[in-house]
């Protein structure tokens, strides 16, 4: 799985979400882009998009708790880092995508590669 945080800009489309307003610090908003179901975490401020499937066994993500930076799924408990998309703890050893995320005139704004 690629991991998309690592793209250049140029290399992806940023799509509008939704107002920042809508996604308060300590909640998640979860959406579909072409297909592809994304939760969005708003953590301390800071937005950051993951791919909705654990790659384990297709665990809820967005269900699971957050820890710090790291979200757990609520299947069987592998971790993720919101910020890379990194598989942290088994079961699950594939990384899942992080999308890069902006916030342009306050919308919140995440990028698909082109
Ligand atoms: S489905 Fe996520 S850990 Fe198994």
């Amino acid at each position: 799985m690629f991991n998309y945080t690592q793209y250049d800009e140029s290399q992806v489309d940023f799509i509008e979400i939704a107002p920042l307003s809508e996604l308060p610090p300590g909640e998640r908003l979860f959406v579909e882009i072409e297909g592809q179901p994304i939760v969005l975490f708003n953590i301390a401020g800071r937005v950051f998009a993951i791919g909705d499937v654990c790659t384990h066994d297709n665990g809820p993500l967005g269900d699971g708790e957050v820890e710090g930076h790291e979200v757990i799924c609520p299947r069987h408990g592998a971790r993720f880092d919101l910020r890379t998309g990194q598989a942290l703890l088994l079961p699950a050893v594939v990384d899942i995508p992080a999308y890069p995320v902006r916030v342009r005139e306050g919308q919140i704004e995440v990028g698909i590669p082109k």
